[in-house]
């Protein structure tokens, strides 16, 4: 690629500086922007939200993913926390084991989640799944139209996790409310944020001791009496680690289906082919996982850590933009657009490393479900309000409003 002349590099580099990730615009298109840093600055300094530094390329997620633990986990959210304000600090009341532990200790508790979400045991979970998008679409199909990220795509992953974890899935619109107002719009009211932390820990305390006297299957009860070190696992790593799974495996996955209606709604050509050509769902499933990959995931240095001559220093925060690295024309042809029949797909969407996600299999799962289902029944839909397009701003990016018409 031609390098560009300085004062180009300059002159990007300064928009980068100014660049929010939370800003609606920059989330709602996101491509051309990273594509003219990954081309002047591609590892680059935001000044937003108490500045942080930015990747663009696959290579650089891949060598920075892997400097652990100089590069931390303790603060997996770029954006400082209303508590545990001291980074650095032992004590973070944020922290959600394992995804905020470094090696070695995460990997004791990382081994008892896994477990719940291999290829076998989401396959479990198929059933429920499919009879839920079946009935969500009853819900609407006679009306003609709906909106497809929150009649659809939102009604399911609360559910499904609800259903793992035990927990009665018509308590979902609860957890909803608690895990947007914690990870969503949280990170614009400390308050907010604070409180839906307290609800979601007193809920799964509350779970965790109904539990104990009524021991049941699910993933709870199953955490009660699993030893680390020949010691039982504490209270609070058992609530905290509930807390994880469900803030991780909610609007990630809801963002993937979303933002893939969104795109067969508004891409008719692929909808035809992936409606007529059903074979090509496990493709196409993992080119929406790369082309909107939801997820951008911090990191906090411990040390000075140096980056191709770049100093990141101690206590400075970086965010690994998966994203972005999954548009990198080094790796991937045709970066920008949808190949849904593309052979070659090594995408990041999931992470890489030691925290890669816990869950992949199962988000695989929901998603080919959700898709599935809807194009058996659903096979001819278009975007009815092209204004009416919202999308989740942040480290979690997907289509939140998808206004469909069939
Ligand atoms: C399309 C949907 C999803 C995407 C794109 C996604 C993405 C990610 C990414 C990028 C990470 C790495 C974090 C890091 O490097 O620090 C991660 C971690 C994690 N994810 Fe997911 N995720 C999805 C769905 C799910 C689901 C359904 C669950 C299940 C409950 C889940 C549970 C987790 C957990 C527990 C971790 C932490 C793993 C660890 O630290 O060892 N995710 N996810």
């Amino acid at each position: 690629m031609d390098k560009q002349d300085p004062a180009t590099d300059e002159a990007i580099a300064k928009k980068a500086a100014d660049l929010d990730i939370f800003n609606a615009e920059y989330n709602t298109n996101p491509g051309p922007i990273w594509r003219e840093m990954r081309e002047s600055c591609p590892f680059a300094r935001t000044e937003k939200r108490g500045g942080f530094w930015m990747t663009t390329t696959y290579e650089d997620v891949q060598s920075l993913v892997r400097k652990v633990p100089e590069l931390s986990n303790r603060q997996v959210s770029v954006v400082e926390m209303p508590e545990g304000k001291d980074l650095l600090g032992e004590h973070n009341t944020q922290t959600l084991p394992p995804i905020t532990m470094d090696p070695p200790e995460n990997i004791p508790l990382r081994r008892l989640l896994l477990p719940f979400f291999t290829p076998k045991a989401v396959e479990t979970y198929r059933p429920f799944t499919e009879a839920l998008c079946n009935d969500l679409i009853d819900q609407f199909i006679d009306k003609g139209a709906c909106d497809g990220a929150v009649d659809y795509a939102q009604q399911i992953t609360p559910r499904v996790i609800s259903h793992i974890l035990g927990i009665d899935p018509a308590q979902s619109d609860q957890f909803v409310e608690w895990v947007r107002g914690f990870i969503e719009y949280g990170f614009d009211d400390a308050e907010l944020r604070a409180e839906s932390n307290r609800h979601l820990v007193n809920f799964f305390t509350e779970q965790l001791a109904h539990r104990k006297a009524n021991p049941g299957d699910d993933f709870i009860s199953r955490m009660i009496g699993q030893e680390i070190d020949g010691e039982p696992l504490t209270d609070r790593v058992i609530v905290k680690m509930c807390v994880l799974t469900l803030a991780a495996g909610i609007d990630t996955t809801w963002s993937s289906i979303g933002s893939s209606l969104l795109h067969f709604a508004t891409h008719p050509s692929d909808r035809r082919r992936l409606a007529a050509e059903p074979g090509l769902f496990p493709t196409a499933i993992e080119e929406m996982l790369r082309l909107h990959a939801p997820v951008s995931v911090g990191r906090i240095a411990m040390e000075d850590v140096d980056h191709k001559g770049t100093t990141i220093k101690r206590g400075e925060r970086l965010v690994l933009n998966f994203p972005a690295a999954n548009r990198d024309p080094e790796v991937f042809e045709c970066p920008d657009e949808a190949v849904i029949d593309r052979q070659k797909n090594r995408h990041v969407a999931f992470g890489v490393g030691v925290h890669r996600c816990a869950g992949s299999n199962l988000a695989r799962l929901e998603m080919e479900v959700a898709l599935q289902t809807w194009f058996k029944r659903i096979p001819e839909f278009e975007l009815s309000d092209p204004d009416g397009v919202t999308w989740a701003a942040g480290q979690v990016r997907g289509a939140r409003n998808v206004p469909v018409r069939f």
